[in-house]
């Protein structure tokens, strides 16, 4: 049986830090603009305390047990530099994430085809100016700062600090006089038009927390009430804060906006205007995350239901994902979505075919995980990540405590690990990538 995190605890957290709204009220004032599918609402019947039976690993220190670490890779949220002693941890210690650098470019590419593709109506006041207006989601956050020099290098704003793009936010730039980005230009059909960046800000709430998209959305109220006409374009670090944008101004005045992700609602969205969205490939990641765990406690090689069929037919083809070794990290490679590919995307819950297949509990044992998701109401990890997560447990054999945490404190979460001895295998996503000794320390004990 499946256990979920207490409802009731959450909501008394999020009290606590002001935010407002717990179960299922998707009225849009909680911090990622939760669709509501998220740990604080799934069925609430374990705490993730240390009421239930023991590990079936036995013996196993909880320092040699099964660890992946998901979406927020260890590393310095300063320097990107990665954090080689999280990732090998143990020897059965793995990163799973998606190729950031990849789906950046392929943002900012998507981006510039739209503008080529659209030039005849893009520059709304006319001004042969193209101007837009970026969200950022988190500063110290790999796949943010690779999403806004994405956005950057293809728009021709970028500029160089220390050796790569600078990834700044320039608060208001109007005038093009910011120095963390410059104007740049673009050419279509014989004539050159300016682009540049008339504004970015991280959209980071009150009480803390990142990615935010009611944050968003108000900021993009104030940009278009000080210069309205002059926004052609909205770029978002993610579809959370970009949908929050369209539905507040971008989709009435008919302004593209172009997100990250794939939610659902996102890619339904472009049927009425949203530019577009990349999808990181959610099913693909959902299912490496618990894959490596469950290979691990089978004793097999890693590689098993991956680069090599299982025993029940699943494996992955090297079109969607990537290894580095020397990284200890799985990526899953990204796909634009668009006007006329969206179709194939309107679900981002639904599992990836190629691994679809359970496997027999008789060679392949139930076997107990914990698992957080940082923020219990981020958008892309409560509307996508989860509900996948959810159904490639039940696959793999795996029964995990689903924990959701505040998007704030790690304490909120390593507080919640109070009994490792209860669990064979552990999947963790920080809320900040340079924390990953406050979760090993407490495995070393
Ligand atoms: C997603 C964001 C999400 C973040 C959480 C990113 O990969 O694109 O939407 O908020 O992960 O860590």
């Amino acid at each position: 049986m499946k256990k979920k995190v207490l409802a009731a605890f959450l909501c008394a957290a999020m009290t606590a830090s002001l935010f407002a709204g717990c179960g299922n009220d998707n009225s849009g004032s909680d911090s990622n603009g939760s669709t509501g599918n998220d740990a604080s609402s799934t069925e609430a019947e374990n705490s993730g305390g240390g009421d239930e039976q023991e590990a079936s690993s036995g013996t196993t220190a909880n320092k040699d047990k099964p660890l992946v670490w998901f979406n927020r890779q260890p590393s310095n949220s300063s320097t990107g530099e990665l954090d080689m002693a999280a990732l090998s941890f143990n020897d059965n210690t793995y990163y799973v994430g998606f190729d950031a650098n990849q789906g950046a470019e392929l943002q900012g590419t998507m981006i510039k085809e739209y503008i080529e593709k659209n030039i005849d109506s893009i520059d709304r006041n006319g001004d042969g100016v193209i101007g837009y207006v970026l969200a950022i989601g988190d500063i110290g956050h790999n796949d943010s700062i690779a999403r806004t020099r994405g956005v950057r290098k293809e728009m021709g704003t970028a500029v160089e600090a220390d050796g790569d793009i600078n990834s700044d936010p320039v608060g208001t730039n109007t005038d093009g006089s910011a120095s963390a980005v410059q104007d740049g230009t673009i050419e279509v059909g014989g004539k050159t038009y300016t682009v540049r960046e008339l504004a970015s800000q991280e959209m980071k709430n009150s009480a803390g927390a990142t990615w935010d998209a009611a944050t968003a959305g108000n900021a993009i109220g104030t940009w278009s009430s000080s210069f309205g006409d002059q926004i052609d374009i909205i770029a978002s670090n993610n579809d959370g804060m970009g949908m929050s944008m369209f539905n507040a101004w971008s989709k009435d005045n008919k302004v593209p906006t172009f997100g990250y992700d794939a939610n659902s609602d996102a890619v339904a969205a472009i049927a009425e205007g949203y530019g577009g969205t990349i999808s990181q490939h959610a099913d693909v990641q959902a299912y490496l995350t618990l894959r490596v765990l469950r290979n691990a406690l089978d004793g097999v090689d890693v590689d098993t239901g991956i680069g090599t069929a299982d025993d029940a037919g699943n494996v992955l083809s090297d079109d969607v994902y990537k290894y580095n070794a020397d990284e200890r990290s799985y990526y899953a490679l990204n796909v634009a979505v668009v006007g006329d590919n969206y179709q194939d995307f309107t679900d981002s819950t639904k599992i990836y075919d190629p691994v679809s297949s359970q496997l027999d509990e008789g060679s392949h044992a139930r076997k107990k995980v914990w698992l957080d998701i940082y923020n219990a109401s981020d958008n892309f990890l409560s509307s996508t990540y989860q509900p996948l997560l959810e159904a490639y447990d039940d696959i793999l054999n795996l029964d995990i405590d689903y924990i959701g945490g505040d998007g704030q404190t790690e304490s909120n979460i390593v507080n919640r690990l109070g009994n490792p001895g209860q669990y064979d295998a552990f999947a963790i996503n920080m809320v900040k990538t340079d924390n990953a000794a406050s979760y090993t320390s407490l495995l070393s004990q």
